[in-house]
């Protein structure tokens, strides 16, 4: 089961799934209505209804759960208590239900978001000072808490990626301070100018999607014999800042042009690393990113290209 099946990470994820496991061992799940899903296997689940979820786990016999459905930073800093709320309880409840043996493995995500303003941000190592000071980082540091807690204490068997901020051209993201960049490669092809929320200076670890899902897949088949992390991984791909996008970009679109108007997720970024060292999930299950910048730039540009019929 994949819960927040509809999102960035869950629409690729389910297909990735799929792939591995065949159409009918994976159920989607999400709030929209399953009338306007274009999916045989999709079931709709609002996570904040426990009840929903432990009914659909035993109707679909789900032994693994992908758990992806939260508030992101952004969106969050509007509501806290709502999103503190949604990114906490389904999470101690999906907990509960591995504690009773209702489901034997659970992924849950967390984020480069648990670090502050106080921890080092250059090659940020897996046990650096974390103090978050959004409450999605909160929720994501105490959830991995919650992570740690059940596995030392029950030997549940959850795995947790903190992941950087992703980039990929299927699925719009959906209220996070990374957005900036997927936002600008539409800019890019469909007007050729964009207006950047965060400074030019801004450097924040990001990944591609394609390496953030095979990632997932990789650590939830590695050996538990090998994972020394049961809070959360720290994830490494790329480290770079709005103009060295834009210069990245400028290779395929010398046109291209930006500007920078920060706003209140300057602040939420100013408090995140710059880049992640992830020599851990390397040694435990041989993490290794395939796409640099240049390689996601391309294939951004080539796969949004089709998806908005932009000329070349
Ligand atoms: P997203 O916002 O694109 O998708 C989240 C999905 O959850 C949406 O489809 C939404 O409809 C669904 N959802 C919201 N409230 C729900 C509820 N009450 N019940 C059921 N579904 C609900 O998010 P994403 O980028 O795909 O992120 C997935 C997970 O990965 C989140 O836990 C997020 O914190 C984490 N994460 C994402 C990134 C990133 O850059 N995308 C980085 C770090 C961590
Ligand atoms: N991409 C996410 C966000 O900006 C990081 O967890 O919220």
């Amino acid at each position: 089961m994949v819960t927040g099946a509809l999102g960035q990470i869950g629409s690729e994820l389910v297909a990735s799934l799929r792939k591995i496991y065949g159409n009918h061992n994976v159920l989607s799940t999400d709030l929209k209505d399953a009338s306007e899903v274009d999916d045989e296997y999709y079931e709709k689940l609002d996570v904040n209804d426990t009840e929903r979820i432990s009914d659909l786990v035993q109707k679909h016999q789900i032994d693994t759960v992908y758990h992806l459905a939260a508030m992101l930073s952004a969106t969050a800093e509007k509501i806290p208590m709502k999103a503190w709320d949604l990114n906490m309880n389904s999470l101690l409840h999906f907990l509960e239900l591995a504690r009773e043996k209702k489901i034997s493995q659970l992924y849950w995500p967390s984020s480069i978001a648990i670090f502050g303003a106080d921890t080092p941000k250059n090659n940020t190592e897996q046990n650096a000072l974390a103090i978050p000071t959004t409450v999605y980082g909160i929720s994501k540091r105490s959830g991995e808490y919650w992570c740690n807690y059940y596995h030392k204490r029950y030997g549940v068997d959850v795995r947790s990626i903190r992941y950087p901020g992703l980039i990929s051209w299927k699925t719009l993201p959906g209220g996070g301070t990374t957005d900036y960049a997927v936002d600008i490669f539409y800019q890019a092809l469909e007007t050729g100018k964009y207006e950047c929320f965060l400074s030019e200076e801004t450097a924040l670890p990001m990944m591609y999607m394609n390496d953030a899902i095979r990632a997932t897949i990789e650590l939830m088949q590695a050996d538990p014999e090998k994972l020394s992390i049961r809070t959360s991984y720290n994830l490494n791909a790329l480290s770079f800042t709005p103009k060295q996008l834009t210069e990245a970009i400028q290779k395929y679109l010398p046109d291209f042009e930006i500007s920078y108007k920060p706003d209140f997720r300057q602040a939420i970024a100013d408090t995140w690393p710059a880049s992640i060292d992830d020599s851990i999930a390397q040694k435990d299950w041989n993490w290794k990113p395939e796409f640099d910048l240049d390689a996601m730039c391309k294939a951004m540009l080539e796969n949004l290209k089709i998806k908005l019929g932009v000329e070349s």
